[in-house]
């Protein structure tokens, strides 16, 4: 079973190559965020502008895995145009662009070859300090693109760009904000049963936490797939920078509910408490939610302390993995120019929805990545 499932993986990884080699010799230096119709090129709006270092992160990770020169070249462009981001402060995403996708990447690419490259460094640090300007002091949190009153669970995947810029300068104000804005988060935006809300909403003078909503999820109670998938991979990442305990237990309760919750397929409906039927029925799939809650649950694998957990988190992954490249590749239908179908941006908007996603087709490849390397140790 492990050989075959092993095959389909790596049929999908040389399938994800060929698409993006699609885009960037049909479209070069375009950073598309979601397909419509299968097409990544339209006219259809972005919302915010928050992915574009998800197709530069797609090609280190292949050169990473696969050593091919080109790859690196392609990457080091993609990553190169988007260094100005790094004083962008319209948008809470500079982990995402900076830290899962590129110059971390970038740099750390130069320490597997022995020649460190400081400045690529800076640029990640540099970016961790655009971002922390978001603190709300008072609200205790970074504040969202949305609003000065607004936490967006999102953030948790961008708050390690701000420790990891506090470990590397030993800058304490620093290592401060990062930790109390994952704190105020996990006190407002998690809930008791590991369920999470997309957003918060605070007094904007006083700080106060006022209530509980969503900007892309059913409704301000409900919880939205892919803010749970974040949030379950945000803590479980924080920890791993910090060692703090209750971010792993954050990232385990979080876990528990996706366990709990999602078919056998691994497949996640695109809001765990959507209606059954209408427009917005949860037989709607967002395949984007379950590749990110799948590195979640990889990392989870490695970092939990019960071998019971370590297994069913690693097992699920798996699942998910298996799922997403059997059922959900865009070769399946003629002309499709993404990776993977099933993603669902924002449904409230009709943006994006079952359709290819640039964070999603990333995700799948880190996803992808993981797997590949959980499944070659055990073959040796
Ligand atoms: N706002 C980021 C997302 O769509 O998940």
């Amino acid at each position: 079973m492990n050989s075959s499932l092993l095959s389909r993986i790596e049929h999908a990884f040389v399938f994800a190559q060929q698409q993006v080699r699609g885009l960037t010799e049909r479209d070069p230096n375009f950073y598309p965020l979601y397909t419509d119709g299968g097409r990544w090129r339209h006219e259809k709006p972005a919302w915010t502008r928050w992915c574009d270092g998800f197709l530069p992160g797609m090609m280190w990770i292949f050169y990473e895995e696969t050593a091919d020169p080109k790859w690196r070249e392609l990457a080091e462009s993609y990553s190169k145009t988007l260094e100005p981001r790094k004083d962008d402060r319209e948008v809470h995403d500079l982990g995402f662009i900076f830290y899962h996708g590129t110059y971390r990447r970038w740099y750390e690419a130069t320490v597997r070859h022995g020649v460190p490259d400081q400045t690529l460094k800076e640029v990640v640090i540099h970016a961790g300090r655009t971002l922390a300007l978001r603190f709300h002091e008072r609200a205790g949190c970074l504040r969202s693109f949305h609003g000065d009153d607004s936490d967006f669970i999102d953030i948790m995947m961008n708050v390690g760009i701000i420790f990891y810029a506090a470990v590397e300068t030993k800058d304490k104000a620093l290592l401060r904000l990062a930790h109390q804005h994952c704190l105020t988060t996990r006190r407002t935006l998690v809930r008791g049963d590991g369920s999470t809300s997309h957003e918060g909403i605070f007094d904007r003078e006083t700080g106060e936490f006022l209530r509980q909503t969503t900007q892309q999820g059913y409704r301000g109670d409900s919880c939205w797939s892919r803010g749970l998938a974040w949030s379950l991979y945000g803590f479980g990442a924080c920890y791993k920078l910090t060692n703090e305990p209750i971010y792993l237990e954050t990232a385990q309760l979080n876990a528990d509910y996706w366990l709990t919750h999602i078919p056998e397929n691994g497949i996640a409906p695109w809001d765990f408490d959507a209606p059954e039927g209408g427009p917005l029925s949860r037989a709607r799939v967002d395949t984007s939610a379950s590749a990110i809650a799948a590195v979640g649950l990889f990392n989870l694998a490695e970092i939990s302390p019960t071998a019971a957990r370590r297994k069913a988190y690693l097992d699920c992954a798996l699942r998910t993995i298996d799922s997403l490249s059997t059922n959900f590749l865009g070769e399946s239908v003629d002309g499709w120019e993404g990776i993977l179908r099933g993603g669902v941006y924002h449904i409230h908007k009709d943006l994006g929805v079952n359709e290819s996603v640039m964070w999603g087709e990333f995700f799948f490849v880190e996803a992808l990545q993981r797997a590949l390397r959980v499944l070659s140790v055990a073959a040796v």
